[in-house]
């Protein structure tokens, strides 16, 4: 074999660039999600990630999803790219589902909408956006928050701190706190702001809340970033939407990346939009204008099958009607779960007080367990949920709720 020298030579001399990268120490939920996958043992439970499981543990595919898709797939068609902005039908659905039909900063042609891939999608090109056109910005996350908020506003290029958030000994909001912080940063800056369903904690701010809020943004020249990733999941698909409503009600500018990964069980096609309310019609053009440059630099244009889906499940009446009913059953199972955890742990533990399980909204819960109860609940009790103590409420089932409340009871001292 004449080659066989010539190879090991130039293996020997290979350049080897990326040597020096640090190895990835994996995503702290989606790796833990995968642990869970890897876990052999048959009743392990999974409330790791922020996905609606049903009560046969199922992701579920939703009765409107899958009627809006047997349409789709009869009238056929070709697969052409959607512009970089999305498709229309999807884009206006959208703001009407957000703002509801006819608010007046849609009659006004203030907001500026696209289509994005997922919400982090749109997180990211409103992050790219912030950094190129308001250069020095900084931004604000809650303390906690989720995971990735810091990494995708950090990857931009754009410095991220914290506002006080979460009251670990009372389970509420450290609002004065918020607010004191808040009321002292610089104009413009971005502020992200959980609209309902609050990712890690579960607890959200109050309508009287975002109204004093709302004064501080005005007074401050503030720019709240709204992450709606779980609309329908606390109060109903409309008071979900109360933040994003007063806003612009009150004729403020701020971003609003919404998601229907959760809300339409659609995790894999990616659906979600960003939305930015603008001062007035001519800015919320120049805005969309830089926004599609974003998104072209970024991934040139969104999913054309989400589009599809999205469009016709909020578009179609029918299906409309179908889809807000199955979101009301998806949140309430998880109100049933939130009960049933509450009722065993009480009664395992009566000196102590679990009424944050009945509080809190959406899929999560904020549990107080400690990183070690939380490895022991994975390691003796197959339990997963995260080194926060952060639990999506979703993940449990009539098959496992018990058991999981008993795990947790046990860990506990
Ligand atoms: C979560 O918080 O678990 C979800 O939003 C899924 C994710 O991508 O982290």
């Amino acid at each position: 074999m004449t080659h066989a020298p010539m190879l090991a030579a130039h293996t020997e001399h290979q350049m080897k660039p990326f040597s020096h990268l640090e190895p990835y120490a994996g995503d702290p939920i989606l790796s833990l999600n995968e642990a869970f996958g890897a876990d052999a043992r048959a009743h392990k439970v999974n409330l790791s990630i922020g996905i609606y499981f049903d009560d046969a543990g199922h992701i579920p595919v939703l009765d409107s999803v899958r009627e809006a898709e047997a349409r789709m797939l009869a009238e056929g068609g070709a697969k052409p790219y959607l512009p970089m902005e999305g498709s229309a039908a999807m884009r206006s659905a959208v703001q009407a589902l957000l703002f509801g039909d006819g608010h007046p900063a849609l009659a006004a042609g203030r907001v500026a909408t696209l289509q994005t891939v997922g919400s982090s999608g749109g997180l990211k090109v409103g992050a790219d956006f912030i950094r190129r056109w308001l250069p020095g910005a900084g931004v604000w996350i809650s303390d906690p928050t989720w995971d990735n908020h810091r990494a995708m506003f950090e990857g931009a290029g754009i410095a991220v701190q914290t506002y006080p958030y979460y009251d670990a000994a009372g389970g509420g909001v450290r609002f004065a706190a918020m607010c004191e912080t808040l009321a002292a940063l610089p104009p413009r800056s971005v502020v992200l702001l959980h609209a309902c369903c609050h990712n890690p904690t579960g607890v959200d701010l109050t309508q009287g809340q975002w109204r004093e809020l709302a004064g501080i943004v005005r007074e401050r020249e503030l720019l709240p970033f709204l992450d709606l990733a779980y609309q329908g999941y606390g109060d109903g698909i409309a008071a979900d939407a109360f933040a994003p409503r007063l806003l612009a009600e009150q004729g403020l500018v701020f971003f609003v990346a919404n998601s229907f990964s959760k809300s339409m069980s659609l995790y894999g096609e990616r659906a979600g939009a960003l939305s930015l309310v603008c001062a007035d019609r001519a800015e919320a053009e120049l805005v969309l204008g830089q926004l599609k440059a974003t998104v072209r630099r970024n991934y040139s244009s969104p999913p054309l099958h989400a589009a599809g889906i999205v469009a016709r499940v909020l578009g179609e009446p029918a299906l409309r009607g179908r889809w807000e009913a199955e979101v009301a059953a998806m949140r309430e199972r998880i109100l049933a779960m939130r009960r049933r955890l509450h009722a065993v742990l009480a009664s395992a533990k009566p000196g102590r007080d679990f009424g944050y399980f009945l509080t809190q909204r959406g899929m999560f819960s904020y549990t107080g367990l400690t990183a070690a109860q939380v490895e022991r609940l994975r390691a003796e009790y197959a339990v997963y949920l995260l080194r926060s103590g952060r639990i999506c409420v979703a993940g449990l089932n009539s098959g496992n709720v018990e058991r999981a409340a008993e795990a947790i009871a046990a860990v506990i001292d």
